[in-house]
């Protein structure tokens, strides 16, 4: 399993297949909330910004909108254009230095993206420059600073079994853009103006069998390189009650919950 390094567009072209299957399901529940917070419709130029393997472009696509996904992952890009979704077009692209004119989209968007951006930002300021005046950009991030899924699930056995132990840094702007103010404060900076923040929660369904393994589960997660052997058979051990006591026939859900926000650019 590939060290989680959201900064490498390298782990995450190693990751695409699984992310194709496994991730982007649970995300696009999230990008079809956030694309809510806006009218969407054909002739609309959308612009998703780390857009993984495409579950917020293929959303706006069905809307009818013309969208450039693009994602500084070649391995991401590739599993876009492998979809022939009609009205994507996709690109690789750094989301901190967009290679677009100023002002060129009604909307654009980043669901779980410019939150990783090692300078988010940047990241921010660019989704706010290509953004016409008038027009919307859509922001989804995380509301725990370790995210959701396995990675949420491991974050809070760690910290129940291990309270003691030195906390991991999150990533890029997770801490910040976690709370409502901030990401309203941050998304005001950049250039956007009646920001509107909501809540949005799903359950990432973790498929429970015989060929789950914990490097599978965990073993991407800095929470897991950090501990002890006896100190990751205390979280096996945490992990086989939590899924004795919420399994849900061969699915074990694990709440969890973003920040969806817009703002309108000035
Ligand atoms: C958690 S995934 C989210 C993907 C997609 N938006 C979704 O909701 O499923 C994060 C994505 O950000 C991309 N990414 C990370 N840093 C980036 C950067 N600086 N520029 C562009 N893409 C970036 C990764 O390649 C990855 O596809």
């Amino acid at each position: 399993m590939a060290e989680f390094n959201p900064a490498d567009p390298a782990f995450w072209t190693k990751s695409a297949a699984s992310y194709a299957a496994q991730s982007e399901p649970f995300t696009g529940l999230f990008a079809a909330d956030t694309l809510a917070l806006v009218e969407i419709g054909p002739g609309v130029r959308v612009l998703d910004i780390a857009a993984g393997t495409g579950a917020a472009s293929a959303l706006a696509a069905a809307k009818g909108a013309e969208v450039l996904a693009t994602d500084f992952s070649p391995g991401m890009v590739a599993a876009v254009e492998a979809q022939g979704l009609p009205g994507v077009t996709a690109r690789v692209m750094n989301g901190e230095a967009l290679e677009l004119e100023d002002a060129s989209f009604d909307v654009t968007i980043s669901i779980f993206g410019v939150m990783l951006f090692p300078d988010w930002r940047a990241g921010l300021r660019e989704m706010a420059r290509v953004t016409r005046k008038g027009g919307a950009g859509l922001i989804g991030t995380w509301k725990h600073p370790f995210g959701a899924a396995t990675s949420l699930l491991l974050a809070e056995m760690r910290a129940a079994l291990f309270p003691d132990l030195p906390g991991m840094k999150p990533f890029g702007g997770m801490e910040v853009l976690r709370d409502p103010k901030r990401l309203t404060a941050e998304m005001e900076a950049a250039g956007f103006g009646d920001v509107h923040v909501a809540e949005s929660s799903h359950d990432f369904r973790l498929k429970l069998g015989p060929d789950m393994d914990v490097e599978t589960l965990f073993g991407f997660s800095p929470h897991w390189e950090g501990l002890s052997d006896d100190q990751r058979a205390r979280v096996m051990e945490a992990l086989a009650k939590r899924i004795a006591r919420d399994r849900q026939g061969d699915v074990l859900p694990i709440p969890s919950t973003a920040l969806i926000a817009r703002g309108i650019r000035r």
